[in-house]
């Protein structure tokens, strides 16, 4: 076995394209040191030692969608329900850039109190203000929408595929498709965003094969991005009594997707931080290079409750979340970002 995995390992080594099988063979890897030895290793011959920190502004937790799995869903009516004005996001779009962020990520639930036409006046007056790139995290929008974005300035979009299992998605995501998602991550590539999917590790009703054609689908879009957290039951939806991912399949899945796709950003997850105390410096040594603090004002951060226990909640603003993550990642024998941390195909595009 252990041989199997060392000549699949030297297939993805030299560039050559992994089967499905061998997808899930490197998930089943016996021996976790030697994969997570290997995508540390590929992370530094892609990327470096440099982490880049993206500041994450919740602005709003409405949400219209039902997700079976989060805690902002429309039917949950516990959470107490905020958005941010337009002079509050902008403010903690300042403090972020004054605390030396490079990128500024806006993100909601899917909230069409916010047009079109509004967030593109956010990122507007974000990138005239500062120098940073702006990533989008608003769901599932029209292909206009995302243009007037675009069209804005702003370098990337986040929406995640969640599990490209199609039925389970359609179950999970009442109202929603698989295809759907999947155009929408093609349109935005259209665009020119550079744009991130990614995973929840641990729902109910995957399994490994499931985890391999996620990796699969991400390699077939060509994301630049992938975020890839456990999923931890929340105690007011339908899945409150599911079990969650766990910290081992998680990191092993993080580990494959950098083996898989060498050039990506990979955060080191805050769901992962929230399940494990070390949970993001373990995953910054099995192939992650980003970390994403969350610079929401510290008011509604506790109210943005995706999933129970999350950390950081109490921090007050990127003046303190800035210094404490750099020292986990100095701490891990990494270094601070100081660019805006693009993926590998833009930073080409722009020294031309
Ligand atoms: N556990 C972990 N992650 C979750 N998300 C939503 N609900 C949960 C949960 N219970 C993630 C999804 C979504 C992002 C906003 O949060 O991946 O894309
Ligand atoms: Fe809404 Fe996103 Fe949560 Fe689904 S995962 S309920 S779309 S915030």
């Amino acid at each position: 076995m252990a041989a199997d995995i060392r000549s699949i390992l030297k297939k993805l080594e030299t560039g050559g394209d992994p089967s499905l099988d061998d997808i899930v063979a490197l998930l089943q890897a016996p021996n976790d040191t030697l994969l997570f030895t290997a995508a540390d290793a590929t992370r530094e011959r892609y990327l470096g030692s440099q982490v880049h920190l993206r500041g994450i502004i919740e602005f709003s937790n409405h949400c219209t969608k039902n997700c079976l799995y989060c805690g902002l869903r429309k039917d949950n009516r516990r959470l107490q329900r905020y958005r941010m004005s337009t002079d509050e996001i902008l403010a903690a779009a300042k403090e972020g850039a004054a605390a030396g962020l490079r990128t500024i990520i806006l993100q909601s639930g899917e909230d069409s109190f916010f047009t079109g036409e509004m967030l593109a006046w956010l990122i507007t007056r974000i990138k005239e203000r500062h120098d940073v790139a702006v990533t989008m995290s608003v769901g599932d929008r029209t292909k206009g929408d995302y243009r007037l974005m675009r069209k804005a300035g702003a370098d990337r979009y986040l929406l995640k595929q969640e599990t490209s299992a199609p039925e389970l998605i359609s179950r999970l995501r009442p109202g929603t498709a698989l295809a759907g998602r999947i155009k929408r991550l093609r349109w935005l590539k259209e665009l020119g965003f550079q744009v991130g999917s990614g995973c929840m590790v641990g729902l109910p009703g995957q399994d490994v094969e499931t985890l391999a054609d996620d990796i699969m689908l991400m390699r077939e879009l060509d994301v630049e991005m992938a975020g890839i957290g456990p999923f931890i039951p929340h105690p007011d939806t339908p899945l409150s009594n599911a079990k969650g991912g766990e910290v081992a399949a998680t990191l092993r899945v993080l580990a494959v997707t950098r083996l898989v796709l060498p050039h990506i950003h990979l955060p080191a997850t805050t769901a992962l931080g929230s399940i494990h105390s070390e949970g993001r410096e373990m995953a910054l040594r099995c192939g992650a290079n980003v970390v994403m603090p969350d610079i929401t004002p510290v008011q509604y951060k506790k109210l943005y409750e995706i999933y129970p226990n999350k950390i950081c909640i109490n921090e007050e603003g990127p003046a303190h979340c800035v210094p404490c993550i750099s020292g986990i990642i100095f701490r891990s024998g990494r270094s601070v970002g100081t660019g805006y941390g693009h993926s590998a195909a833009q930073s080409i595009e722009e020294q031309k």
